[in-house]
């Protein structure tokens, strides 16, 4: 507990997330961090005596958020005597102690690596011995950093930190360093955990899931599966099925070298498997595709497609796609356009490219204009719009079971949850419904990336 004068208080923290699955991961562990410190945490900055800011560096895009944002919590702080404004996360590893000269009157800069020092650190913030900033390279202790929030029905569990794959445009292994997996029992004592305070939908989260347990060992040597897989990431989800109280299973992000006969079938067989992937493709040019050393070519990842839809013909997939890469000529992204409609995904991520220092492409002209690369951008949304009608309108007339979330964004008249391909489902009526239930809602209608329904009966209240 602090101490204002000699009187003992409660500090507030708020936490401002940009970026990644990972990054909302990380802000919801150091929430459970401080609050075992003492600390509330708020979900408004109005009032907190600490502001963070997570950051993600991913494209400069989503920098110049970050920076915007401190740069205002900063000029706040006059309002609010003895509040101290902190950054973390993946801009703080890039930039260093650069970073207090792109924010004038930051207290405090933690990177990706140091994040459990945060309590000792925001203390001497606090204590006025600011600003202080900690990139260090050495991992903190990680099981610290396991801690959820209590309250919601869907959790994230990280299970492979950082990344080695080093693709020529992608900043996350200068900033999230070094693959490494969680052992297995881990892992497993957390979702058993979050279990137990009901939690129904787990997330497994890895930069590149797959690699899971491959650069160090996750299970004991002489362990034995059921189903006889001897992967490390089957193994974890049939480990994960048998947990009591968990529905529902996803992980993530996935890459075609992973898409093993193993993965294939334990999607299949463990039952509470969701019926999604997130399948980055990136490019459909096999010339782009070299460039940007994503180790696979379009027939590669095709392969694996149907690798995964052979075992689970329903699976939904979703994909990221950069346009405007260094020397993406007009051949190159039609043969992405194909690629979309051959591989017809249900989702699709849409980025323009963005240089990031210290990466190999970096060094290449960034040669697409950014008209093009707008113009590029918006084919890619209007074919995934079709597409999306297109596969949704199959849904028509069926049943699909739906966790229900709460109110929808838009209108809060109407309730929203996700069913299993991970498409948003909107349905009435909510009078017998709770956040956390799983329903079945009859489809009605549809569009490019939501499905409309009624409530027709409740499966698990
Ligand atoms: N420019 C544009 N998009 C990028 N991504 C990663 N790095 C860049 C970059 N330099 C995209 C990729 C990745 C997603 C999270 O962000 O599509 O899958
Ligand atoms: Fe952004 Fe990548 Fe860091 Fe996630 S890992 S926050 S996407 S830079």
């Amino acid at each position: 507990m602090a101490t204002r004068g000699n009187e003992p208080f409660q500090r507030s923290v708020h936490i401002k997330t940009y970026g990644c699955q990972m990054n909302v991961r990380d802000s919801e562990a150091i929430g459970a961090l401080l609050m075992r410190h003492g600390y509330r945490v708020l979900t408004g900055e109005e009032g907190a005596d600490v502001i963070l800011v997570n950051t993600c560096s991913v494209r400069g895009k989503a920098e110049d958020k970050a920076l915007g944002k401190l740069r205002l919590v900063v000029a706040s702080k006059p309002m609010r005597p003895g509040r101290v404004v902190g950054a973390v996360g993946c801009m703080v590893q890039r930039l260093g102690v650069d970073i207090l000269k792109h924010v004038k009157g930051l207290d405090f800069a933690v990177g990706t690596h140091r994040l459990s020092t945060l309590p000792a650190v925001i203390e001497a913030a606090c204590e006025g011995r600011g600003p202080l900033v900690d990139t260090g390279e050495e991992e903190s202790e990680t099981e610290s950093l396991s801690g959820h929030l209590a309250g919601s029905m869907s959790a994230f569990v990280n299970v492979l930190l950082g990344c080695d794959r080093r693709c020529a445009y992608c900043i996350v292994p200068t900033v999230r360093g070094r693959e490494w997996s969680r052992p297995s029992e881990n892992v497993l004592r957390e979702v058993a955990a979050l279990a137990g305070q009901g939690v129904r939908e787990v997330t497994l989260l890895g930069q590149s899931v797959m690699s899971y347990g491959r650069k160090n060992a996750v299970w004991p040597v002489d362990y034995k599966s059921d189903f006889g897989f001897v992967e490390p990431l089957p193994r974890l989800l049939e480990a994960v099925g048998r947990i009591g109280g968990i529905r529902r299973i996803r992980f993530t992000s996935g890459h075609p070298s992973g898409c093993s006969e193993e993965l294939a079938r334990s999607m299949a067989m463990v039952s509470g498997v969701c019926d999604h992937l997130h399948l980055p493709v990136q490019s459909g040019s096999d010339a782009v595709l070299k460039r940007m050393r994503r180790g696979y070519s379009a027939e590669d990842y095709l392969a694996a497609v149907r690798r995964l839809r052979a075992a689970v013909p329903t699976l939904a997939l979703t994909t990221d796609v950069i346009v405007g890469f260094p020397g993406e000529t007009v051949d190159d992204f039609e043969a992405t356009r194909r690629l979309m409609d051959e591989a017809r995904f249900d989702n699709s991520f849409i980025f323009k490219y963005s240089p990031r220092e210290g990466t190999p492409a970096a060094d290449w002209t960034d040669d697409v204009s950014p008209e093009e690369k707008l113009r590029r951008n918006h084919i890619l949304l209007e074919d995934q719009d079709r597409r999306g009608i297109e596969l949704n309108s199959a849904c028509v007339g069926s049943l699909v079971e739906v966790l229900v979330e709460g109110p929808s964004l838009r209108n809060q008249e109407r309730w929203a949850g996700r069913s299993s391909t991970n498409k948003i489902v909107i349905f009435d009526p909510r009078e017998t419904v709770n956040a956390g239930d799983i329903v079945n809602v009859l489809i009605e209608r549809v569009g490019p990336q939501v499905l409309y329904g009624t409530v027709k009966e409740v499966v698990l209240s």
